[in-house]
């Protein structure tokens, strides 16, 4: 691992970002302690306000605690996709078309939900409090949770950001003994991705960057050649305003 500080990454790090999809779908490989050691480190390479480093990582393998929680977020997963069954519409509209992009993701996420529990390795992202719940604490723990998936990446590991704690939090607590003033922000789930890292997809960048007022046009706003694109939001004909995947 090149970690000195001098060290000029490039457009290797360019290319590794660009590529850092979600995986949702993982072999049955273990991740090692060394890799699960790096992937960490690089999390906690973070900023964070005033660079307090309230990150904290709880991870989950195959302890008897771990084993309970991962039980509980399983559940969660069912509940979740449940959820967005009935709110996106996935079995209605071209959610009836096996090769549309909406009954694509349902497999996806029904594979997801059926195997979470099973995941190499679960990471709770959580915050130390230095006051009470902020909506901006967030701020202090994402950008660590960015740096560990784009870690993964660049050790041949993918995992995908999800909020399944939200759904069985008190159950959680309890099991792992996390204190009130800690806050759970994240569930990522880890491993060798089953499929391949692909490019990621986003809104073409002219509409997503404005200069000098909001919505004025920024013309050297402009992706590489070669850059795919995908609307916002879930897959075409699911309804507006709905949770993210
Ligand atoms: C705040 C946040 C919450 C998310 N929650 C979930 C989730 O609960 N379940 C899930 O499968 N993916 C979740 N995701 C992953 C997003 O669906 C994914 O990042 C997005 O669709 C882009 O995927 P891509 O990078 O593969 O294009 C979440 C991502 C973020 C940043």
């Amino acid at each position: 691992m090149r970690t000195s500080p001098d060290d000029q990454p490039g457009p290797d790090l360019l290319a590794g970002l660009a590529t850092t999809r979600a995986i949702r779908r993982y072999t049955a490989r273990p991740v090692t302690d060394e890799q699960l050691a790096t992937l960490l480190w690089a999390a906690t390479r973070a900023p964070s306000g005033s660079n307090r480093q309230p990150f904290r990582f709880l991870v989950l393998r195959r302890g008897e605690r771990a084993v309970e929680a991962r039980a509980l977020l399983g559940r969660a997963a069912h509940l979740m996709w449940e959820r967005k069954l009935e709110a996106d519409g996935y079995r209605t509209g071209s959610g009836s078309d096996p090769s549309s992009p909406k009954s694509r993701m349902a497999r996806t996420m029904e594979h997801y939900t059926a195997h979470v529990a099973e995941a190499p390795v679960v990471v709770l992202g959580c915050l130390v409090r230095h006051r009470p719940a902020d909506p901006l604490e967030g701020a202090s723990i994402y950008p660590a949770c960015q740096n560990l998936l784009l870690a993964a990446r660049a050790l041949g590991l993918g995992g995908v950001l999800t909020q399944l704690h939200t759904f069985v939090e008190d159950e959680l607590r309890a099991v792992l003994a996390i204190p009130e003033s800690v806050g759970i922000h994240a569930t990522i789930t880890l491993g060798e991705p089953a499929g391949r890292h692909g490019p990621v997809r986003r809104r073409p960048l002219g509409e997503l960057v404005f200069e000098d007022g909001w919505g004025e046009p920024a013309p050297w706003a402009v992706d590489p050649p070669g850059t795919r694109f995908t609307q916002a939001g879930p897959p075409p004909g699911i309804a507006p305003g709905a949770p993210p995947a």
